[in-house]
């Protein structure tokens, strides 16, 4: 007997079942691809693993729920290319663990931030963002000027993004404290913060 469009309807669990088989299949033929596919897990071109401070830093910026406020994707409208540059693409974000892609933009999209400003710029503006942006009404962080840089747990969080894939040397874990000898949190988050998007700058 021919299965009706009539039948399916009047059968809720026959519905269920149908719906689901061709959700997930149309999911699995849109997610697995993303695995295997160069683009989305080949690093782009010139793009470096954080170093102990700027990874340092990307720890303070998810502790102080910056992105809360900022995302870091650029989508690939041209109202968003305009103002902050090439839309991001997949590659740049291989060394991320977790992605800051974010949705939330009370303040501007900071996928491009690297080299925008001065890094004094951006000290004046993480201590008090009304000295250099009158309007703002984003927090201040002055603290961070006084916080030293957690040279503590930095190997560990090292060998740990090793274990899943970013590409750290044995020398560059070694020197990782060394690098962050009489550094503050300011100084970690600037680094972060002045590395974003740089790899693909060329690309704007
Ligand atoms: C309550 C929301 C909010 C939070 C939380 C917040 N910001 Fe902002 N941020 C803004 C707003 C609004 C602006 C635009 C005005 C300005 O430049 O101060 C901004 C601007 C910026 C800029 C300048 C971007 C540009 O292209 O001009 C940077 C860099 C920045 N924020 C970094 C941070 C960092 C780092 C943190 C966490 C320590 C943070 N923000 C937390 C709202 C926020």
């Amino acid at each position: 007997m021919l299965l009706t469009h009539d039948k399916i309807e009047k059968n809720v669990t026959l519905l269920i079942v149908l719906v689901l088989l061709v959700v997930s299949v149309g999911g699995l033929v849109q997610i697995v691809p993303l695995f295997f596919q160069k683009s989305t897990t080949e690093p782009v071109a010139g793009l470096k693993p954080y170093n102990a401070l700027q990874l340092t830093g990307r720890d303070v910026y998810i502790r102080e729920g910056c992105n809360n406020c900022h995302s870091q994707m650029i989508r690939p409208f041209r109202a968003e290319t305009e103002r902050y540059g090439h839309y991001s693409v997949a590659g740049e974000f291989v060394y991320d663990h977790p992605f800051l892609w974010g949705s939330k933009r009370t303040g501007p999209d900071l996928a491009r931030v690297g080299g925008r400003y001065s890094d004094e710029w951006h000290r004046v503006h993480l201590i008090n963002p009304r000295d250099v942006v009158p309007e703002s009404n984003m927090p201040a962080y002055p603290w961070l000027a006084k916080a030293p840089a957690d040279a503590a747990t930095i190997q560990a969080k090292m060998r740990a993004l090793r274990a899943v894939g970013v590409p750290y040397g044995d020398e560059e874990i070694a020197g990782a404290p060394g690098a962050l000898k009489d550094r503050t949190e300011l100084d970690a988050l600037v680094a972060y913060l002045q590395g974003l998007g740089v790899a693909m700058r060329s690309a704007r």
